[in-house]
């Protein structure tokens, strides 16, 4: 890519300014990325929803926010597992009713390598329905709000979308016979990355440009993702990873979700995340998307399966 337009150090949290006024929707912020970007946010005075699908694990997070940046942050938690679609729905309304304004929603959470298939409630292989289809259908209710905000959506991606099969596998969605943790995680990194763009060419289509829409990702950042849902081998192997310099700080892994909510002007035609070597670490800025990623044949033909299969079209 050409050289950082933010610099050496590329993008940091310091250009964000005072974000009093302002509301941010996040998925997944118990731990890792999606808990620095809360702390971020809520330091530069936004107000923040956030959803998570763990009762317990929401109060810690809550009690930890508090403790280090005080008890008045304007903070909401809402209970949502992306792996239902009747939880989205439910959380959705109630973000409706607790957000009069998103200026982003930011989808973060998801789940990686889980080892043997698995099915969520509505009967999508796991990391498909919660990665994909979950993130899916909370942007689609949220949309009317976002629009009407003036606001952004934010997908956290990951490189993984370029490791994989570099389509997206219609005829077996389930992955049903030919199971692999990494090639689906792929796939549905893949599957969340090409919605961004197919969005971005029917909002373009329907003249409403004033709301914008991202794909990042966070590198290689230390977070619990791999020990949430992969095989005991991946875990450890990661385990060792993570203690290398190869893999940056969750912090940091925050910092390109961070930049599409809230940087002026940027091109939502990019991708964006660390720009080091493999774009594992290093300054934050664009990187290089691989051609696949925006195939309009396979963008379109997923997002009609995916309105589908969350039974709704969106209201663009
Ligand atoms: N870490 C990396 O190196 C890396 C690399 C590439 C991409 N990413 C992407 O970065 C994003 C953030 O992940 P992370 O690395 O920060 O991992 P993480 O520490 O495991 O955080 C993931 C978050 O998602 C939540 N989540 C998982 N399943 C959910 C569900 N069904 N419903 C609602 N929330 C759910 C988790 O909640 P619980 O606490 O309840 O599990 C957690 O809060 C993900 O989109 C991931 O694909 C990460």
């Amino acid at each position: 890519m050409d050289s950082n337009k933010f610099g050496n150090q590329g993008w940091t949290p310091d250009r964000i300014k005072d974000l009093t006024g302002k509301t941010y929707v996040i998925t997944g912020t118990t731990s890792g990325t999606g808990f620095e970007a809360t702390k971020i946010l809520l330091s530069k005075g936004a107000k923040v929803v956030m959803l998570n699908r763990n009762n317990e694990k929401s109060k810690e997070t809550l009690s930890a926010l508090k403790l280090e940046l005080g008890k008045s942050i304007a903070v909401i938690n809402l209970q949502m597992n992306l792996a239902e679609l009747a939880s989205v729905k439910k959380a959705a309304e109630e973000v409706l009713k607790v957000a009069p304004q998103i200026d982003a929603l930011i989808c973060n959470a998801a789940i990686a390598q889980v080892p043997k298939q698995t099915s969520t409630i509505d009967g999508f292989e796991s990391q498909l329905g919660v990665n994909h289809y979950g993130n899916f259908l909370l942007q689609a209710l949220l949309y009317p709000r976002i629009e009407a905000s003036k606001g952004r959506i934010v997908t956290v991606g990951s490189m993984g979308y370029n490791l994989g099969i570099k389509t997206i596998q219609f005829d077996d969605m389930n992955w049903d016979k030919n199971y692999g943790a990494n090639e689906v995680y792929s796939q549905s990194k893949l599957a969340q990355i090409m919605c961004v763009y197919e969005l971005q060419k029917r909002l373009e289509k329907a003249g409403k440009t004033e709301v914008k829409v991202y794909a990042c990702h966070p590198g290689a950042s230390r977070t619990s993702l791999i020990k949430t849902s992969g095989s005991l081998m991946t875990r450890f192997v990661w385990q060792l990873m993570k203690l290398s310099p190869m893999v940056q700080s969750a912090e940091k892994g925050s910092y390109p979700e961070l930049m599409c909510a809230t940087e002026s002007n940027l091109d939502q035609k990019g991708f964006y995340g660390p720009t080091g070597r493999n774009y594992w670490t290093g300054p934050v800025g664009e990187c290089k998307l691989e051609p696949h990623a925006k195939d309009r044949v396979v963008t379109k033909r997923l997002w009609e399966v995916s309105e589908k299969a969350i039974g709704l079209k969106w209201n663009i």
